[in-house]
């Protein structure tokens, strides 16, 4: 792959030329674009880098359907960031959440019910605990009356999986 990256290279600045020639030449440093683009995606999983990390999920969580679960995630946006280093809102920041303790997030104000769980969270805590987070976690300060439909849990915690940094085996 690293080999054919200058080639790969090349040809997209000779489309860029050639695209160009075809048109008004309006902005030249254009030939630049493709290479710097690439550069910066680096670091952030490609989408075929996400369906590579689903695929190796354990079931049912494999079979997610990872845009449903993106559009559940909207039920939790307000309150929570994904990203590594993400602001706490509301509730805490969510990445790395798989395989951590609960109530661990540095520098959040956790209530007690959560700070003393005593869980670390996987995919079937976070199902009990999505599916109504004050039954599970009886006091707990999170305004989140549950996700009812198992399905839509599953695609959520796949997505969150797929997003926070899980490393799959
Ligand atoms: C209204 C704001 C709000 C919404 C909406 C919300 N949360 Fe939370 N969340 C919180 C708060 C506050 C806490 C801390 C709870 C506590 O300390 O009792 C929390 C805690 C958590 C935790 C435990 C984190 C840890 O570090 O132990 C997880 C996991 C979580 N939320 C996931 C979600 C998901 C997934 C959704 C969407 C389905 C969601 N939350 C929706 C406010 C919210």
């Amino acid at each position: 792959m690293r080999r054919l990256g200058p080639i790969l290279a090349t040809a997209a600045i000779a489309a860029v030329s050639l695209a160009a020639c075809g048109k008004s030449q309006t902005s030249e440093p254009a030939q630049e674009t493709p290479a710097a683009t690439a550069e910066q995606a680096a670091p952030a999983p490609t989408d075929e880098e996400k369906q590579k990390i689903l695929a190796s999920l354990p079931a049912p969580y494999n079979a997610a359907d990872l845009a449903n679960g993106e559009a559940k995630f909207a039920l939790c946006r307000s309150c929570h960031t994904i990203t590594p280093g993400g602001a706490n809102m509301t509730g805490p920041n969510l990445h790395g959440v798989f395989g951590r303790e609960a109530g661990k997030v540095e520098g959040f104000k956790y209530s007690e019910a959560v700070e003393k769980a005593d869980i670390v969270w996987d995919a079937n805590h976070l199902d009990q605990w999505l599916a109504k987070p004050q039954t599970y976690l009886p006091g707990t300060k999170m305004s989140f009356a549950g996700l009812k439909d198992e399905k839509d849990r599953r695609d959520l915690i796949a997505f969150l999986m797929v997003e926070t940094g899980h490393k799959p085996q």
